[in-house]
């Protein structure tokens, strides 16, 4: 129910942000028809329709009815949405500069406006080359050893035996290597203060985006607020110091566009806190549903853990770190992630706003039109991926068909932390498998979005360690 929760506001800062937008009601001249698929009622479209549902469920009915693309209405936004992998390309890949990203105010302003997933043309192509040189493989070579020191240090905070929430366990990892990725090593007092805030943004990111002072998203804009003057901060620090660091922070304060200018301190800061953003809850997401599918297939877990005892015993019972190279060879667990990306598909659809008119098999999107690519609907699509119900990493012993795959997107604004997430994925559960067995409490089968699929509750777990062997 939370999660439909969420769904709600989103669109209807979504609608909101269409109403305003929608400047008259332009006749389109082009002999093309719009998609089939029907808009229900002006305004109200089939708005109701699509709360009470899940929305999964919401866009599968659809797609068996209209077929690979149809038309709807979502509080006065209209949007098409795209279910099959060749308009999902075109819409991110062939024809992107036809499209643009396009987000609620109100989540804009709580990450920054300058944050690169919210432009597109060359600023956007500038910011990206940034965060993907500091991600690029040659920089994650040399960050396993960190990333595994934080692994370690999460599951050594655990209690033997007593119960956590999974996802919560997750997201404070994967906070804590966004942190080494941006900033190196950080001052212990700096960390801690960017954490207070930035739980504040996070927890303000979901809620209703109104003006009542002491409401949750007042105050996560102005926690907002005080991370950009950390940073700041921090910024200011490595300016004096003249420190040239290869971490994110150190490539966008090194870089020069064509005409020599710099990025400016907020530029920086929005940026910063854009991919803290991407990368956190992502990460902890597909990381909960490893872990629970894991937990649900004792045969596969088995398997898993032959495969990592195996690293484990050459690294002299753990007492050596993980390789970068043993970090790529482990190919049972690879596809344990890749499927876990597909089953669980966090990413559902994505989000464009069309900037002309485009025509695609002889459907018209208007301009000013929403068009959504479908992620999951093609994750999920028998054709693709037979039984696709079934979680089956042994699937992915074949490549799957081109641009069938998606979990990170496609085209200019697809995922540049794809690596780092899958990195740290199988370094935490190299450590969970060899060091632990783990029992879920409670509801075995449940889901909740906030605003990403999670197993119920967080997944509820108790993690016993092993005392020898
Ligand atoms: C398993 C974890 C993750 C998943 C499933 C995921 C998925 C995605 C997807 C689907 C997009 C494209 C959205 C769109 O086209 O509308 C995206 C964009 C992005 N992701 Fe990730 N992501 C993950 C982890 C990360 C990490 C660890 C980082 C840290 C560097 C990151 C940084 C970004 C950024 C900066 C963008 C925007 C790129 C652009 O607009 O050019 N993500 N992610
Ligand atoms: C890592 O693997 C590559 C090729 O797979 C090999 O050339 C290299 O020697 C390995 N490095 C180490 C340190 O084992
Ligand atoms: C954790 O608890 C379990 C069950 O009580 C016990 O078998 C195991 O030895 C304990 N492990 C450690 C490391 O204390």
């Amino acid at each position: 129910m939370d999660g439909m929760f969420v769904y709600i506001l989103f669109f209807l800062l979504f609608s909101l942000a269409c109403a305003f937008l929608k400047k008259q009601n332009r006749k389109p001249e082009k002999s093309a028809k719009l998609p089939p698929g029907s808009m229900g009622w002006p305004y109200i479209g089939e708005t109701i329709q699509f709360y009470s549902q899940n929305p999964n469920v919401f866009f599968a009915a659809k797609q068996k009815r209209y077929g690979e693309i149809f038309k709807t209405n979502i509080l006065g936004c209209p949007c098409v949405m795209l279910a099959s992998p060749e308009a999902a390309h075109l819409v991110l890949v062939t024809q992107a500069h036809l499209f643009k990203p396009t987000y609620p105010k109100s989540k804009e302003r709580l990450i920054g406006p300058s944050a690169l997933f919210f432009h597109q043309g060359n600023y956007h192509m500038h910011l990206r080359k940034l965060v993907q040189n500091a991600v690029s493989l040659e920089s994650l070579r040399n960050l396993v050893q960190d990333i595994e020191a934080l692994a370690l240090s999460a599951i050594n905070s655990w209690r033997n035996g007593t119960v956590i929430n999974t996802f919560n366990e997750m997201k404070r990892f994967s906070f804590e290597v966004g942190i080494l990725t941006i900033f190196g090593h950080l001052d212990t007092h700096l960390r801690e203060e960017l954490k207070k805030n930035y739980w504040m943004v996070d927890r303000g990111y979901n809620s209703f985006p109104n003006s009542f002072p002491g409401s949750q998203y007042q105050k996560a804009l102005m926690a907002r607020k005080r991370l950009g003057k950390i940073v700041c901060e921090i910024i200011c620090e490595r300016k004096e110091k003249k420190l040239l660091e290869k971490d994110l922070l150190g490539c966008l304060l090194n870089r020069k566009d064509e005409k020599g200018g710099i990025l400016t301190d907020d530029q920086i800061a929005d940026n910063i806190i854009g991919v803290l953003f991407a990368a956190q809850d992502t990460t902890a997401s597909v990381l909960t549903w490893v872990i629970k599918y894991l937990h649900d297939d004792p045969k596969l877990l088995e398997a898993v853990k032959t495969e990592q005892k195996g690293i484990h015993k050459t690294n002299d019972e753990g007492n050596l770190p993980l390789s970068w190279n043993q970090t790529r060879n482990m190919p049972i667990t690879h596809k344990v992630v890749l499927e876990s990306l597909r089953m669980a598909s966090i990413i559902s659809f994505s989000f464009r706003e069309a900037v002309v008119d485009v025509e695609y098999k002889g459907y018209l999107i208007p301009k000013g039109w929403k068009a959504m690519p479908l992620f999951r609907n093609i994750h999920h699509n028998p054709e693709f991926f037979p039984e696709p119900q079934n979680f089956n990493p042994s699937r992915f012993e074949i490549a799957p068909k081109p641009n069938t795959f998606t979990p990170f997107g496609s085209g200019v604004h697809a995922c540049p932390g794809n690596e780092l997430a899958k990195l740290e994925i199988l370094i935490m559960i190299h450590h969970l498998v060899t060091k632990f067995r783990w029992e879920v409490v409670g509801s075995q089968s449940g889901i909740q979005y906030g605003p990403f699929p999670v197993p119920l509750n967080g997944l509820p777990a108790r993690f016993l360690g092993k005392s020898s062997s």
